[in-house]
């Protein structure tokens, strides 16, 4: 069987900085779902397609080929992964990452990489629904205010102009949308590990989960 760990947790959790390292440590493919969705949207951002327009979505998606090279993630042919961070797709996401038929797809999009190869995946529903079976399930937390100041670092470091208050609003609204939704809402697994991030650095999180790992 195929060893699958699933995080889940809200935005700025640390979630892919904590896969990423994971992934190394244990030589499994990292599948940042979150990517997926946010590559859903900047499409439909490009073509001009709003999330109520339901009807449009649905031709989309189905004409939609996403995969990953290595981090990178390619949309119908173009390496996109520089885009998907912007605020703007961070600002939009959450209301395309409600619709059901987008969700659908996705979510048989990441079973399948999971029926190929050893994976560590993170977003929101994995170890919900995605990785139902997961053996190795965790959910990171930790407060808006510092969840909010490590998205601010890591796009003052892209170079981007960028307001604490405003990503401290974005935050908020997308832990709002995300846990409130109708589909696959943002929830711990009933049988997932939470560890509350607050206060600790990477490699102590990290440690941490290494230790659940392989205890297991
Ligand atoms: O990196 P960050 O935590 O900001 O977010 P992300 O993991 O890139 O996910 C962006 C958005 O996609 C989330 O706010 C959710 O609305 C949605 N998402 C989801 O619904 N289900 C997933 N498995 C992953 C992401």
């Amino acid at each position: 069987m195929k060893i699958a760990i699933a995080i889940d947790g809200p935005a700025g959790a640390g979630k892919s900085t904590i896969a990423k390292i994971i992934a190394n440590k244990f030589n499994l493919m990292y599948i940042n779902t979150g990517f997926m969705y946010r590559a859903v949207t900047l499409k439909a951002l490009r073509n001009n397609i709003s999330a109520s327009n339901i009807d449009k979505i649905c031709t989309l998606i189905q004409n939609t080929d996403i995969y990953f090279e290595g981090d990178d993630l390619i949309l119908d042919g173009e390496n996109v992964s520089h885009y998907l961070t912007m605020p703007n797709i961070s600002k939009n996401v959450s209301s395309f990452a409600s619709i059901s038929e987008i969700r659908k797809k996705l979510v048989k999009e990441m079973q399948k990489m999971a029926e190929k190869y050893d994976v560590i995946m993170d977003g929101r529903d994995i170890g919900t629904v995605v990785l139902k079976n997961a053996k190795y399930k965790f959910f990171l937390t930790a407060t808006a205010e510092e969840r909010a100041t490590r998205r601010y670092d890591e796009l003052l470091k892209k170079g981007l102009q960028v307001s604490y208050d405003e990503i401290l609003e974005d935050i908020k609204k997308r832990d709002y949308l995300d846990t409130n939704r109708d589909v696959d809402p943002l929830k711990k697994a009933k049988d997932a590990i939470e560890i509350d991030t607050t206060g600790l650095g990477i490699e102590d999180v990290a440690n941490k989960i290494s230790q659940y790992i392989e205890r297991r």
